[in-house]
């Protein structure tokens, strides 16, 4: 039977069906979505899932979904029990785009001034790892959702794309910063200047992604990746993840000199030594997150 927690986090199909569950929802979960559906997974409960929920627009990303995204992602940071989060779309698509209808009128005035994209880029926040399992459309600003997460996982019929010059503009939230120094000037400046997409096979060899699998294997094999991660000390997780990060912010020589001072204090943690003991009394070891 699935436990309280599990339950707590399903999406509104749950809740339909069992309504007196719904305040409980409100507290666990961070509110009431419309646009997404989140759940703890994992044979531990210890992996958040999120799944965005707009098939209609297939999940274009609306203002609405953006703040969803970042409530759940905050609840998740925020949960003791979760290791690693994981972020997908539905089988047609991750998300096609920002909101193209929602931008149509805007002005250049309303956008400067106003919270266009304020809050596109929380998800690089974070402090737990963040697996994006990608199947079918990852567009313009879906792109650049997937490239703001850690990992990236696809499905065999994924394609990956910034197609906004077709549409008289250009990537807006990192599409042609982190692309470009993913996969390389040439690659990067084909797909922006033509809005030409890429396939999973392409996405893998370029080094967009990490792994690709069958559709329909996709989400399973990112929370299997994702339980990995969270079995793992999560002080020590975050730091790993903090370091390798600072390969892309900063020089090679500040990345190098971070590296060794978050190594060292790998030493102040009470797992850094159960993780040692454990390997020489020949044991798993039994990590307390602290
Ligand atoms: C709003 C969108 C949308 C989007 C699709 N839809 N993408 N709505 N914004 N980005 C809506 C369509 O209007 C349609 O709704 C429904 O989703 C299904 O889409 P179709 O086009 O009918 O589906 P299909 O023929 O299968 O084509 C799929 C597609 C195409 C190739 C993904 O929808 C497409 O090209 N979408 C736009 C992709 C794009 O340009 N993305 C970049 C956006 S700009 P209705 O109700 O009309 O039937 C961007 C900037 C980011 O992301 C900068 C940072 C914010």
């Amino acid at each position: 039977m699935a436990s309280l927690s599990t339950l707590l986090f399903r999406g509104p199909a749950l809740l339909r069906s069992c309504p007196r569950l719904s305040a409980a929802r409100n507290y666990a979960a961070g509110g009431n979505f419309e646009y997404i559906v989140t759940e703890k997974k994992g044979k531990n409960n210890n992996v958040g899932l999120i799944q965005l929920n707009r098939p209609k627009a297939l999940n274009a990303l609306c203002e609405g979904l953006i703040k969803e995204i970042n409530q759940a992602l905050m609840t998740f940071q925020e949960d003791p029990s979760i290791g690693a989060i994981v972020l997908t779309g539905s089988e047609k698509a991750f998300a096609a785009g920002a909101d193209i209808k929602e931008m149509q009128d805007k002005t250049f005035q309303a956008c400067y001034s106003g919270t266009l994209l304020k809050d596109w880029d929380r998800i690089t926040q974070l402090k737990k790892p963040v697996i994006a399992a990608v199947n079918g459309y990852a567009l313009g600003g879906g792109c650049e959702l997937a490239m703001m997460c850690d990992i990236i996982y696809a499905g065999e019929k994924a394609q990956f794309g910034q197609p906004e010059i077709l549409i008289g503009t250009i990537p807006g939230a990192g599409g042609t910063q982190r692309l470009t120094r993913i996969v390389g000037k040439s690659l990067a400046m084909e797909m922006v200047l033509t809005g030409d997409r890429i396939s999973a096979q392409e996405a893998k060899q370029a080094g967009l992604i990490s792994k690709i699998f069958p559709v329909d294997k996709l989400v399973e094999e990112a929370i299997l990746c994702a339980e990995k991660i969270a079995n793992n000390s999560k002080i020590v997780t975050e730091m790993a993840k903090e370091s390798v990060n600072a390969a892309y912010e900063t020089t090679l020589a500040e990345g190098i000199k971070m590296e060794k001072k978050l190594f060292y204090s790998t030493f102040a943690t009470e797992d850094r030594k159960e993780g040692m003991t454990a390997f020489v009394e020949k044991r798993k070891p039994n990590f307390k997150d602290k």
